[in-house]
This record gives C-alpha cells, sequence and structure tokens, in this order.
C-alpha cells in the first residue's frame, strides 16, 4: 500500500531504450529513456506493506467536557495538561491495567505486557472515547465477559498485536472502528457482530480466520461498515453476505480461487478492492463491472485472461499472473466520447505477454499514463522484455529536462488537465474526497 515509501529506497531505475511515437486525438505520446523510481510507486504493492486503514484519514474530533479534573493521572501515566482527557500508558512494561480515572476518554496502553482485561481494570472509566491496547499479550479467556460492553461511549477500539484466539465479545454498540489485526482469531461467536450498527471500519488482517467463521451472516448486520480487512488469513472462497455499503475490501493473501458471478451485485458501493497474492485462476468476463470501483488489485494471482474494465477504474494491477495476450477490444468493448474510461494505470509485468496491448487501447481510456509491461516471462519460464517496457505518456512536469519536449502538447490534448502523475498522491487525494 501507499504513502510510508520512504522506508525502502532501494532504487532501481529503469532505463528503456525505447523511442515510439503514437499519434491519437492529435495527442503525441511518447516513450523514451525513462530514469523512473519504480520502488516507491511499485515494490510495496507487490510486498504490500500491512496498513489497516486505507489512506484517508478520519480526524476524530473529541469534545472535552471535563477540562476541570486533571488530577487522578494514574502513577505510571502520563497525563498532558493540554490534552486533560488522555492518559498515556504506553511502553511501560505494564503488566495489568492502571486505575484510569472517570474522566479520560483517550486510553493509550499500546505496548505493553497486559494479558489480562478484568472488571476492576475500569471500573470508574465510564467515559472511554479511544482505548489502544495495540503491542500487548491479551488473551481471550482472559477478557471478563462482558467488560469491554460496558463502554458505551467506545468509538475506537485497538487490539492488534495480541494473541486473542476469539473475536471480543460482547463490544460495545457505540463502536466505530474495530482493529484486530494480528492476532490468532479462529473463533467467532456467531452473534458476535450484532448490533455494531456504526461500526465502518473492522480489520481483521492477519488472523485465522477460515471460511466457516462466515456461515451465519454474520457480517451482513454491520449495516454501517466501509472497510473490511481480511488479508492474511485462511479464506478460500470469497466472504459472502457483506454489507451493502462496503467500500473498501482487503482480501490479499488469502487462498480464494474463484469469485461467484453475481458476488459484486450486492456491493454496489465498492470503490477498491484488493486481491492480490491469491489463487484466482478463472473469473467471469464481467465481474468486475462495478460503477464505483477505482482501485483493483488481482496482482499475484493465476489469471489466464483479462476482463472487462468498469468505466470508473483508475488503477489496475494484473502483475504476476498467466496472461499471454490481452485483446483490447475485449477489455473496452466500446467507446463512448462522451463517458470516457478513467483508467490511468495499468501494471503488468511478470505476465507471459508477448507484445504489447494494442493501440487501440488509447482510444479506449485516453486518461491511461502509464502501462508498465516489465519484464515478462516466457511458456518454459525464461523471463524476456517486450520492446516497451514502461509506457509513460509525457506529462508537463516540474523538471525542466523535459523542455524539449513540451511541444509534444501543441495540439491541446482534449482532457490533458491531469497533475503529475504520482499514484499515492493521486489515490490520497481521492479517497479524502469520498470519504
Ligand atoms: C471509583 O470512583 C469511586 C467514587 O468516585 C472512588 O471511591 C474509587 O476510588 C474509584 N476507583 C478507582 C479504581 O479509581
Ligand atoms: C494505537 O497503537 C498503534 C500501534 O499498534 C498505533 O499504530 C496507533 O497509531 C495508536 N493509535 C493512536 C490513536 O495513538
Ligand atoms: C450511532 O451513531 C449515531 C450518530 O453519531 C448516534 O446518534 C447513535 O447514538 C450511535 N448509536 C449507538 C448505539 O451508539
Ligand atoms: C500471508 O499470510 C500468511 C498467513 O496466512 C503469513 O504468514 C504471511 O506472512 C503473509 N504474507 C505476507 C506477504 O504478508
Ligand atoms: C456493465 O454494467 C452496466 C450496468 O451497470 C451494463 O449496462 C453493461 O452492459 C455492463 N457491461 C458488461 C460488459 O457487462
Ligand atoms: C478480440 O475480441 C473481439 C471481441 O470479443 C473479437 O471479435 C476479436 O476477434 C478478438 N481479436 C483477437 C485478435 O483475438
Amino acid at each position: 500500500m501507499k504513502a510510508n515509501s520512504t522506508g525502502q529506497k532501494k532504487t532501481m531505475e529503469f532505463l528503456s531504450q525505447v523511442c515510439v511515437f503514437f499519434f491519437f486525438f492529435g495527442v503525441k505520446v511518447y516513450c523514451q529513456h525513462e530514469t523512473y523510481q519504480w520502488e516507491e510507486d511499485y515494490d510495496q504493492e507487490s510486498d504490500y506493506t500491512y496498513q489497516p486503514e486505507f489512506q484517508f484519514h478520519q480526524n476524530v474530533e473529541y469534545g472535552n467536557p471535563f477540562h476541570q479534573h486533571t488530577l487522578g493521572c494514574a502513577r505510571e501515566c502520563f497525563c498532558p495538561p493540554n490534552f486533560p482527557s488522555s492518559m498515556y500508558c504506553d511502553n511501560r512494561k505494564l503488566k495489568t491495567i492502571p486505575n484510569i480515572p472517570m474522566h479520560i476518554q483517550q486510553l493509550y496502553l499500546q505496548f505493553n505486557e497486559i494479558e489480562a482485561v478484568t472488571e476492576n481494570s475500569f471500573i470508574n472509566a465510564t467515559h472511554l472515547k479511544e482505548i489502544n491496547l495495540s503491542h500487548n499479550k491479551l488473551k481471550s479467556q482472559k477478557i471478563d465477559y462482558g467488560v469491554l460492553a460496558k463502554f458505551s461511549s467506545l468509538l475506537q477500539l485497538h487490539l492488534d498485536h495480541n494473541n486473542l484466539e476469539e473475536f471480543p465479545f460482547p463490544l460495545p454498540k457505540s463502536l466505530e472502528r474495530l482493529l484486530l489485526g494480528y492476532n490468532e482469531i479462529s473463533r467467532v461467536q456467531k452473534n458476535a457482530m450484532d448490533g455494531l450498527v456504526n461500526l465502518t471500519m473492522l480489520d481483521l488482517c492477519y488472523n485465522h480466520l477460515h471460511d466457516s467463521m462466515f456461515k451465519e451472516k454474520i457480517l451482513s448486520k454491520i449495516e454501517k461498515l466501509m472497510q473490511l480487512n481480511l488479508c492474511s488469513n485462511r479464506l478460500h472462497s470469497m466472504p459472502p453476505d457483506l454489507p451493502s455499503s462496503l467500500m473498501y475490501l482487503s482480501l490479499e493473501n488469502n487462498s480464494i480461487s474463484s469469485i461467484p458471478e453475481n458476488y459484486f451485485k450486492k456491493l454496489p458501493e465498492l470503490h477498491a478492492l484488493r486481491m492480490s497474492h491469491n489463487e484466482l485462476q478463472d473469473i467471469p468476463y464481467n465481474i468486475f463491472n462495478l460503477s464505483n470501483l477505482r482501485e483493483l488489485n488481482v496482482g499475484h494471482n493465476k489469471l489466464k485472461q483479462a476482463f472487462y474494465i468498469p468505466r470508473n477504474l483508475e488503477h489496475l494491477y494484473i502483475e504476476n499472473n498467466e496472461i499471454e495476450s490481452i485483446n483490447a477490444t475485449m477489455i473496452c468493448p466500446s467507446i463512448e466520447p462522451l463517458h470516457y474510461h478513467h483508467l490511468t494505470y495499468i501494471r503488468l509485468d511478470q505476465n507471459k505477454l508477448k507484445e504489447p496491448i494494442s493501440s487501440y487501447i488509447f482510444f479506449c481510456f485516453p486518461h491511461i499514463h502509464s502501462i508498465y509491461y516489465g519484464e515478462q516471462r516466457s511458456t518454459n519460464g525464461q523471463t524476456i522484455q517486450l520492446k516497451t517496457q514502461v509506457f509513460q505518456r509525457h506529462q508537463d512536469d516540474d523538471n525542466d529536462d523535459h523542455d524539449d519536449h513540451h511541444n509534444a502538447y501543441e495540439d491541446g490534448e482534449q482532457e490533458g488537465t491531469e497533475e503529475n502523475f504520482d499514484p499515492h498522491y493521486y489515490e490520497i487525494q481521492e479517497w479524502q474526497e469520498i470519504i
């Protein structure tokens, strides 16, 4: 995923000796000696870094009706005078939960050694809105029954990176965000999610969930759910009966091999679907015909064929599959001049392509900025380079070294007002607007 790309700086520069000129719609599009830092845009796409939240920032504004009470901070913790409703107890090797004064609303207990949550732990802390207990040693049997449900104002609960084996139950009905990634959850009570009417974000990545967990339609009851993360679990099929409010679905790194024909019909709001590192092989041709889909990642699967590309899709990742050829008229059967497809970016490396997609693709997808072909595999397993490794449309960027190409624009590109193409930036913007 995006954003924290600054970490890895193993710069791979692709110098492609390709200089081809395409002329379409009076637009000159060229490939030149590209010096492009692919690691920023692509590396973390393949070895996706786990980040529970999609890139939008939810600014939770907590009211603070308790200014006057700054006393009572637990000895082990720190209560900043300028944030009197917060108590910081993180990184303190704590084994138990300290006393929490009644006025505290945000409680930070991450990176400790807490195993248990007992009745007494939170005896007076009835105003808590956010509890961060991530990176502890919580065990399911050591959480007293009902203790979490008592926080009738709780909005955010971070329980990721613990040793939970069971989905915590019962939970407060006020909850909006629940983070449970990196546990060992393999059991979920069938009524575990009943009443979570305000939950919008549920992260269950890196657990031990099997298909059987979804038998009882448990997720369909979370009627406001917008984001569901089930990456790195043990799923073999698509989770059924998801709530129709869903906008972001993450299923990377499971063992899903097929998608039922009408699966997405019940998910009309879907904006982003991440399914890389699965076993997808044959999928229905128009399975992704979803009018709101903006991002689709089906890289690292076993797909042999491309599929219909919906009109609003912007970013498509199909690298590391078994695709031998892409018929442009199939992925884009019709062009309607007033309703252009929005695709800007395709990643296609590590397939079995023998030639670039026919240039018809630029008529159908006039917003395309780049197509990354990278290396392809031949049928005997060797890698081959297509003549075009990177297709990149000329852009009017800040670097003056492209100056001599500026007149490539002279005929006036119809829709050529897009900013410099940076997938991160683009996507983040987009998602901020959506939320
Ligand atoms: C809880 O509140 C009661 C009454 O205000 C007080 O006597 C007691 O010490 C508090 N307990 C803890 C654990 O803070
Ligand atoms: C809670 O802890 C996690 C570490 O697991 C951290 O990433 C997150 O930012 C914390 N949340 C807040 C609001 O501090
Ligand atoms: C759900 O959210 C709405 C709007 O913020 C709020 O009025 C309602 O009380 C919440 N429901 C629960 C069960 O907390
Ligand atoms: C994929 O999931 C498995 C557990 O199912 C996990 O051990 C592995 O680290 C995950 N791979 C990645 C790249 O996250
Ligand atoms: C995609 O869906 C629209 C309606 O949502 C329909 O009109 C169109 O024919 C579909 N296209 C394909 C290729 O299935
Ligand atoms: C591409 O697909 C179209 C429509 O399905 C078909 O008519 C055409 O023959 C195909 N072209 C190639 C080269 O396979």
